[in-house]
């Protein structure tokens, strides 16, 4: 891989001088979904599928950026006086650029242009984060060029600062920590409202994660987590006149059932209410899994899903059909949607036996009902970012 990548460097940049090979991984959330804005839990892990970049530093003031994944976009460059978001311009690479940008808002952390050469191998626009890993690792590899100081931690918040004030995208931490603070073969059990957080391993033995990717692009799905996050703040604010709170996470589900009305909007309530419960689930999954119980922990996720479709109304006809057919393949343990819905993908955690029938059945179903194919990786759990 390493080869490949600098023999593309070499054939687009020129050289290969000084040239250092970074990695960061993709992520999937096991449970805890829609939660991390609202002061609650989440439950994700990083996997071994990510993005893979060359860096360098150029001697110039432009930035260079260049994807494997978007080579008909040619190389994008842009002054490191000028890095200002445009869709149009500058598409992908508004991710690296976001970081940059931040970095050097405060103290001028990257005051030399970078090369950077793309590789992700996490499907586009799935809900595997393949943006919170674009923006880590660009961190991540800045850090090491200019050998500046910044905690694994500091990174995550660095990157999600950019996906909020750069790309405009309201998303919580859950993302770039899950990413930034990857251990294998754990997930990592996150307070959102402290960042607090433990790793919890997750032994499957007789069973594996299996993610369907739907291949429904999320398109829409930004401006409608915006809205959704905005429909929890409202109902935060309703229940603050009668209850002194910092976030939703804060309550349990009774405390909410006797405050929910002074929400009025019926929406609002039942936004709410996913919050306030899918914060609880994964605390008890969590605690199920620590105990063995994975059945517990899969009809939790379960659950989970449908709050997602009925609650917080998320899902669509493309993860639902996943999900609801994959409910019905003998030895699935639990199934879900996972990040943040109106496409992408579904995690599964699936009895190593009935993996092939899994992939069968609810591949063909998905077919003959959507019209087009899902895609299925079983993957594992990985480390943070790297250096190769
Ligand atoms: C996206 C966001 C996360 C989180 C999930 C939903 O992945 O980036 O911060 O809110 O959606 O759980």
């Amino acid at each position: 891989m390493k080869e490949q990548l600098l023999e593309e460097f070499e054939r687009v940049f020129g050289g290969t001088e000084d040239c250092r090979v970074f990695f960061a991984p993709g992520r999937v959330n096991l449970i805890g979904e829609h939660t991390d804005y609202n002061g609650g839990h989440v439950f994700p892990c990083a996997l071994t599928i990510g993005t893979y970049g060359v860096a360098r530093k150029n001697g110039m003031d432009t930035c260079r950026f260049y994807s494997m994944n978007f080579s008909n976009q040619g190389v994008k460059a842009v002054n490191l006086d000028e890095l200002v978001y445009d869709r149009e311009e500058y598409n992908w690479a508004n991710y690296p650029m976001g970081v940059i940008s931040m970095l050097n808002e405060n103290e001028v952390r990257v005051d030399e242009g970078i090369d950077l050469l793309i590789f992700g191998n996490i499907p586009n626009a799935s809900g595997l984060s393949s943006s919170a890993s674009l923006e880590v690792l660009t961190a991540f590899a800045c850090r090491e060029l200019f050998g500046f100081e910044m905690s694994l931690q500091d990174i995550a918040l660095l990157s999600q600062k950019a996906e909020n004030k750069f790309i405009g995208v309201n998303c919580g931490i859950m993302d770039q920590f899950a990413i930034a603070m990857g251990k294998k073969d754990n997930a990592i059990f996150l307070d959102t409202a402290t960042l607090k957080y433990e790793y919890a391993p997750i032994k499957l033995k007789d069973a594996k994660i299996v993610i369907t990717c739907s291949n429904k692009k999320r398109g829409l799905g930004d401006s409608k987590y915006n809205e959704r996050r905005s429909e929890c703040e409202d109902a935060l604010e309703a229940i603050r006149t009668v209850k002194n709170i910092n976030s939703l996470g804060e309550l349990s589900e009774s405390e909410f059932e006797e405050v929910k009305s002074v929400i009025g909007d019926e929406t609002k309530i039942r936004r709410a209410k996913h919050a306030v419960y899918e914060n609880m689930r994964t605390v008890r999954a969590v605690t199920a899994l620590k105990d063995g119980d994975i059945e517990t922990f899969g009809k939790l996720m379960n659950d989970s899903h449908l709050s997602l479709q009925k609650d917080y109304e998320v899902t669509g006809i493309e993860l639902d059909t996943i999900v609801e057919t994959s409910w019905k393949v003998p030895g699935v343990i639990g199934a879900r949607m996972t990040g943040a819905g109106f496409g992408g993908c579904t995690v599964a955690i699936v009895k190593n036996e009935n993996v092939d029938e899994y992939i069968k059945t609810v591949g063909d179903t998905y077919l003959a009902k959507i019209g087009y194919a899902a895609d299925f990786y079983t993957v594992e759990i990985g480390n943070g970012p790297t250096e190769l």
